[in-house]
């Protein structure tokens, strides 16, 4: 079984570590702080205590999982892994600085993958010695019941390089999909502008937010309307991602919503705020 490291324990990437950890991979968490770690540690043990509840895990089972998970704030630790999947901040100058030092620390045939929902990976990769080793890993929120892994190939990423992704994501019980490196992949490039119009839709007074999520939630099937949706993905993301869209393809079509604009400036970031489109209790 592959050792596999995983780089920033937020959201993703806690629950990256716990699909790998459940499956039997040792992973390795690496965080800036000890804080940090234990928060992603948390949230892990609560997502699995869900899967044991619905009594689906056991909490032998549980214990092994978790404990297969190591937290460490020194890059040097993951010397030994396999795979180091990073899942940092959306900023292209911390990714940068991960790469480098995930390059400067894996072994010679260690695959390199990010996490990113917006950044070209062939840019990441041309930051480090080894691009044919690097690749794009998407997992989707939340990440231990989403199937799919969209898997990005940047220019440079070499068949054997995805060979060994395809198989670990298989291996997940997940669904990889093959996705070329152009802006926003394709689950962004076709989910963003979904939103974009929807908050288009709430500024214009077409409908109200509940009319426009019930749209889509009981005319097309979604399991959340795209506003809920927004809030849950963070409002400062949508909007990054529309602005990568928008600067990537120089296209007017992708112009994020005002409206966007203006909640994001006002703080009103979704789930993580308590307050986006809908209001959330702490
Ligand atoms: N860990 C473990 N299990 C979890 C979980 C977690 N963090 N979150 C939810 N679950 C499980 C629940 O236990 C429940 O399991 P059962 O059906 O077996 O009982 C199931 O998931 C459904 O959860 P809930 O009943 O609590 O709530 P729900 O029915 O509203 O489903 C949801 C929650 C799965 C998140 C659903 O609302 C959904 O599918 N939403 C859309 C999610 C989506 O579109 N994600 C993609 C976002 S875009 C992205 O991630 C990419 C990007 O780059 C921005």
């Amino acid at each position: 079984m592959a050792a596999i490291a995983v780089v920033g324990g937020g959201t993703m990437g806690n629950g990256i570590a716990q699909v790998f950890a459940a499956k039997g991979h040792d992973v390795t968490l690496l965080e800036v702080d000890d804080a940090r770690l234990e928060r992603a540690r948390a949230a892990i043990r609560a997502s699995l205590d869900r899967i044991v509840k619905k009594g689906a895990l056991t909490e032998a089972d549980r214990d092994a999982t978790l404990a297969r998970v190591k937290g460490t704030t020194r890059a040097k630790d993951l010397a030994g892994v396999s795979l180091a999947v990073e899942a940092v901040l959306e900023d292209l100058a911390v990714k940068r600085d991960v790469f480098q030092a995930l390059d400067t620390v894996l072994p010679a045939d260690g695959v390199l993958a990010s996490n990113t929902s917006s950044i070209s990976i062939t840019e990441l990769a041309a930051t480090t010695g080894r691009p044919d080793r690097v690749i794009g890993m998407h997992f989707m929120n939340p990440v231990p019941v989403m199937p799919l892994v969209e898997i990005i190939r940047g220019l440079a990423t070499s068949d054997d390089t995805y060979a060994k992704v395809h198989a670990w994501t298989e291996a997940l019980g997940k669904t990889p999909v093959e996705v070329r490196d152009y802006p926003g992949f394709v689950s962004n490039r076709v989910l963003m502008p979904m939103i974009n119009e929807a908050v288009f839709c709430l500024m214009e007074g077409v409908a109200t937010k509940e009319a426009i999520d019930a749209v889509m939630k009981l005319g097309m099937n979604h399991p959340l309307g795209p506003l809920a949706l927004a809030d849950l993905i963070g409002l400062d993301v949508c909007l990054n991602i529309m602005q990568v869209l928008h600067d990537g393809f120089g296209d007017s079509k992708y112009r994020p919503c005002p409206l966007l604009r203006k909640m994001v400036a006002a703080g009103h970031l979704g789930r993580k705020s308590g307050r986006g489109f809908y209001e959330y209790a702490a």
